[in-house]
C-alpha cells in the first residue's frame, strides 16, 4: 500500500523549518500504519531483536544509561510492509526538503525504539561533533492513549530561551534541524515507542 503524503502537509513542514527550525504535525499518517509499526515494534522487542540505544559514535560508542535508556533497532529497506510505507513517506519529505531549502539531503537512517518505563534522555544535540551529515531528525510517535500525566515528552529547548515539550501520541510528527535544537526526552511511566530518524547530506567520511 502506498501513503501518499497531501503537498500541503509537507509545504507546511518545509516552510516551518525555513522560518522557526522546527515543526510538529499530529495526524501525520493514518492511525492504520500507526498501529502496525507500533505493533511490530512491541513484536521486535519481544523477540530480543532492540538493544540497548548507545551514545556518541563509530568505536567511541558506549552504552550509558545514565544519559539514555533507551532500546532501539536499524530499520532497513524490504523488512516489512508498514516499515517500507514510512520509509517511502520520509522519504517524499525528504524530497520536498531538498525542492523548499536545497539542503542536498542524500538519505535518511531511522531506528525503532522503546523506552522502558522510567527510561529517558538526557539534554543533547543529535548532531556529532566529529560527523556533520545528519541535518534534520525526525521522530515519529507511536503511542496510542499516551496522557500528559504519563510523562515522556520530548522537552526542546528553542531560541529565546523558550521551551517545547511534545507529547509523544501516535500519529505526531516532530522535525527539527538537528545541529540547532537541544532537546530532551523526560521518563515515562509507561513504554514509549516511536520511529527516530534522521536525514543526511553527503559528508567527506568514506563509511
Ligand atoms: C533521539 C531523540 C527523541 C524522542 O533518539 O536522539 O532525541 O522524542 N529522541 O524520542
Ligand atoms: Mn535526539
Amino acid at each position: 500500500m502506498h501513503t501518499p503524503l497531501e503537498h500541503s502537509l509537507l509545504s507546511a513542514i518545509v516552510d516551518d523549518l525555513a522560518t522557526r527550525g522546527w515543526s510538529q504535525q499530529t495526524l501525520f499518517l493514518p492511525d492504520a500504519l500507526s498501529r502496525a509499526l507500533a505493533a511490530e515494534c512491541r513484536r521486535r522487542y519481544a523477540e530480543g531483536e532492540l538493544n540497548p540505544a548507545g551514545v556518541g559514535r563509530g568505536a567511541a560508542q558506549e552504552v550509558r544509561e545514565a544519559i539514555r535508556g533507551d532500546q532501539i533497532q536499524w530499520l532497513d529497506p524490504g523488512e516489512s510492509a508498514p516499515c517500507d510505507q514510512y520509509l517511502g513517506a520520509m522519504d517524499s519529505l525528504r524530497q520536498a526538503i531538498n525542492q523548499g531549502l536545497f539542503l542536498g539531503l542524500e538519505d535518511f537512517e531511522c531506528h525503532f525504539a522503546l523506552y522502558p518505563p522510567g527510561a529517558f534522555y538526557r539534554r543533547h544535540l543529535d548532531r556529532f561533533r566529529d560527523d556533520d551529515r545528519r541535518m534534520v531528525s525526525a521522530v515519529y510517535y507511536l503511542n496510542e492513549n499516551w496522557q500528559p500525566a504519563d510523562g515522556g515528552q520530548l522537552r526542546m529547548f528553542l531560541a529565546g530561551e523558550q521551551v517545547h515539550d511534545v507529547q509523544p501520541v501516535a500519529g505526531t510528527l516532530v522535525v527539527f534541524l538537528s545541529g540547532d535544537v537541544p532537546h530532551e526526552v523526560l521518563a515515562a511511566g509507561r513504554e514509549r515507542l516511536s520511529l527516530t530518524g534522521w536525514f543526511r547530506r553527503r559528508g567527506n567520511d568514506p563509511f
